[in-house]
């Protein structure tokens, strides 16, 4: 790798690079940790968790698109506890960050989780107001700013001293106008972009391809959309923010993070080539260093707008 200082902070924790990877694209990691040491990687954001386990929506729940896929996976999980016992102790046996991803039916079940991973010593906790897939909680909380906030607040009340990290929803007309309302209310962090809502009809059954009709957009086709609003929120709110959407390339990675990120998460890009987020490290490394740049984190926020 070249002679680039790849360390960036977020919310106060150091990740030895700016790559991470995206939850709901990684699992808790065992799959991936048979291609490489998890160790490599700047963070690992778990599968999404919630207060009990879910088996998820049924199938079909993926589907491709141009430059893309479409997801109604439903939050399946094992429930926290599980992650607790079993999930945690395994990544804890490499040496990188652990970013839990919590989403609940009510701002109490938030609660509930962060305490209990607080106790267990995550990292970082990511609380999900945006998944798009769910009925209770999820994007009712995302689109909405005075829930978004006391979803905050009642995860700050419980995560002791464990930073917490919003995800919001591009599911709105202004993300700004959540992105202020969660730094109002306390979050440490923000992660954007979370997927965006769409929808593919098979036109000779006249059936939605997915089964709960509509789904969530992620891929290579929404990075644009991403960098866009990592822009307009670095420039809203005073947060670090871990920005993901569609990076697949060092020069994606970049993108992210002259329009504000402090770090990005690859995600999609992971169902097609598991070394996916080593190989942004290493492009996103070589580009800086091509720059003459020592530290990766000089270019955080170095857009230079017409
Ligand atoms: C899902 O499980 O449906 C995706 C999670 C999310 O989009 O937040």
């Amino acid at each position: 790798m070249p002679d680039v200082d790849m360390r960036v902070e977020l919310a106060g924790v150091t990740l030895k690079n700016p790559v991470c990877v995206a939850s709901g694209t990684f699992g808790f990691g065992r799959e991936y940790g048979a291609f490489y040491d998890l160790g490599e990687l700047g963070a690992i954001c778990a599968k999404g968790l919630t207060l009990h386990r879910r088996e998820g929506n049924p199938g079909p729940r993926i589907a491709e698109t141009p430059m893309g896929i479409l997801n109604s996976v439903g939050l399946q999980n094992p429930g926290v506890d599980a992650f607790v016992e079993t999930e945690l102790p395994f990544l804890r046996q490499y040496d990188v960050k652990v970013i839990a991803n919590i989403s609940g039916n009510t701002p109490e079940e938030y609660g509930i989780m962060c305490e209990k991973l607080a106790q267990a010593g995550v990292d970082l906790i990511e609380v999900n107001i945006s998944c798009p897939n769910v009925k209770a909680g999820g994007l009712a909380y995302g689109t909405r700013p005075e829930l978004a906030a006391e979803v905050t607040q009642v995860a700050k009340a419980h995560a002791g001293s464990v930073p917490v990290m919003v995800k919001l929803s591009p599911n709105v007309t202004d993300i700004t106008e959540i992105a202020r309302a969660v730094a109002g209310a306390g979050a440490d962090a923000l992660s954007l972009i979370n997927t965006l809502r769409g929808m593919r009809i098979d036109v000779n059954t006249r059936r939605p391809v997915l089964k709960m009709n509509t789904g969530g957009l992620s891929g290579p086709a929404v990075l644009p959309v991403a960098v866009r609003m990592v822009w307009e929120v670095a420039q809203a709110v005073d947060l670090p923010i871990l920005g993901m959407g569609g990076v697949s390339k060092g020069a994606d990675a970049a993108q992210m993070m002259l329009a504000g990120a402090s770090a990005v998460a690859v995600g999609t890009a992971l169902f097609a080539d598991p070394y996916a987020p080593i190989r942004v490290r290493d492009e996103l490394a070589a580009l800086a260093a091509g720059q003459g740049l020592e530290r990766a984190a000089e270019l955080i926020g170095g857009v230079k707008p017409w």
